[in-house]
């Protein structure tokens, strides 16, 4: 895919990412990480930093370690990413036994553990973990909106009526429900709700809504939310990248051009927002100052745009790999961190505009930047 200069760094910045992926799971191998405190990895197998059923074991990202070990497994042969990443995989199993904890994000969770496993290794037990996630995520379901509900009840608000732009990612272990079972009903779901979020997520200009309200009886937009980005009405930059590389995965499963449209909006929308330095700002339409970056969505977008890249006419391939090696240039260069004093690989991570954490290691920006590597090398294992 590249050339001259961009592929000499890509090569440098795969052996980067060998290098340090090559400690940092040994030293990690019985945890499953979100962050770092004080450069080292914490744990979200014993931590419970909020004191809630949603995090610890069953925090949303704990699937992303087990997949950047499947990538590394895939990148490099070695069987030990294979052990680590089964360790995490069996250690969720508590979620599925605790259950309350559990909401729309079941897909992040097993499609990188579980489906990852399975596709790799064709695990009786990995399949069987996998279809129980999706049938948990089918009965989220809303018929009368046809969407499929986000969180689960919180303290003060009615939530059963909110869709979130997030789970065009969670999706996908719909679509692969279907083709490993035949049973037609996941598909269905999935692109249900796909279409109900092209309706009412996607704006005018191609930006897209973090949180939309539908009526949970009769149906129907009621509001929109600003969730994590700054305001109501403005623009998430996570939650863009959500959509972009969301409704490209639900063309790769379906093949309806219209989701290939709508990503390429969304990314249009995207690209044109590029600030000059390669540093996407938490929302687009925060203030200047303070200068609140966010890496992970950096990293999604990369890899949202190589996905791109690879669907369209070769004529048009070149500006979603300039924008994409663009991005991942900027994080290795300026956002990242190779060295032994911390375990993370990306710097200046953050949750939500809102969320005083902000610029810390997440762990999804790394799966997702080793993910746009690999997917540059032309070797990834595509795990969505
Ligand atoms: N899916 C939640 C987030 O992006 O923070």
């Amino acid at each position: 895919m590249l050339q001259g200069q961009d592929q000499l760094w890509l090569n440098e910045v795969v052996e980067r990412v060998r290098t340090k992926l090559d400690w940092v799971s040994e030293k990690s191998r019985e945890k499953i990480p979100y962050t770092t405190i004080d450069g080292t990895h914490d744990n979200r197998i014993v931590d419970n930093p909020s004191g809630t059923e949603t995090d610890g074991i069953n925090w949303w990202t704990n699937g992303f370690w087990g997949g950047m070990m499947w990538l590394m497994h895939h990148e490099t042969g070695q069987e030990k990413y294979k052990e680590i990443a089964e360790f995490s995989e069996r250690a969720l199993d508590r979620c599925f036994d605790e259950f309350y904890g559990l909401h729309h994000d079941v897909g992040f969770m097993w499609l990188p553990t579980s489906v990852a496993n399975y596709k790799v290794t064709g695990n009786g037990e990995s399949r069987k973990r996998a279809l129980h996630a999706a049938n948990l995520l089918a009965g989220r379901f809303n018929l009368a909106g046809g969407f499929i509900r986000a969180w689960n009840d919180l303290e003060g608000e009615d939530t059963r009526g909110w869709a979130i732009i997030d789970c065009m990612f969670n999706i996908p272990l719909l679509y692969w429900a279907t083709e490993e079972t035949g049973d037609p009903r996941f598909k269905q779901i999935a692109m249900r709700h796909a279409d109900t979020a092209i309706d009412a997520f996607v704006r005018g200009d191609g930006s897209v809504n973090h949180i939309v309200e539908f009526d949970p009886v009769n149906g129907g937009v009621v509001k929109t939310y600003g969730g994590q980005g700054y305001e109501e009405g403005s623009s998430w930059t996570r939650g863009q990248t959500w959509a972009l590389y969301g409704f490209m995965m639900s063309y790769i499963h379906t093949g309806k051009i219209e989701y290939l449209h709508t990503a390429k909006r969304i990314a249009h929308y995207f690209m044109a927002n590029i600030p000059e330095s390669g540093l996407i700002p938490i929302d687009f339409r925060q203030p200047k100052e303070p200068a609140y970056e966010d890496s992970t969505a950096a990293a999604i977008a990369a890899c949202g745009l190589i996905e791109i890249a690879k669907a369209v006419q070769a004529n048009e391939r070149d500006v979603y790999i300039r924008a994409a090696v663009k991005l991942l240039r900027t994080l290795d260069e300026s956002r990242s961190d190779w060295t032994s004093a911390t375990d993370c690989l990306l710097l200046n991570g953050s949750a939500a505009y809102h969320n005083p954490n902000r610029h810390t290691a997440i762990i999804y920006g790394d799966y997702y930047f080793m993910e746009a590597i690999f997917k540059l090398k032309g070797n990834d294992l595509y795990l969505w």
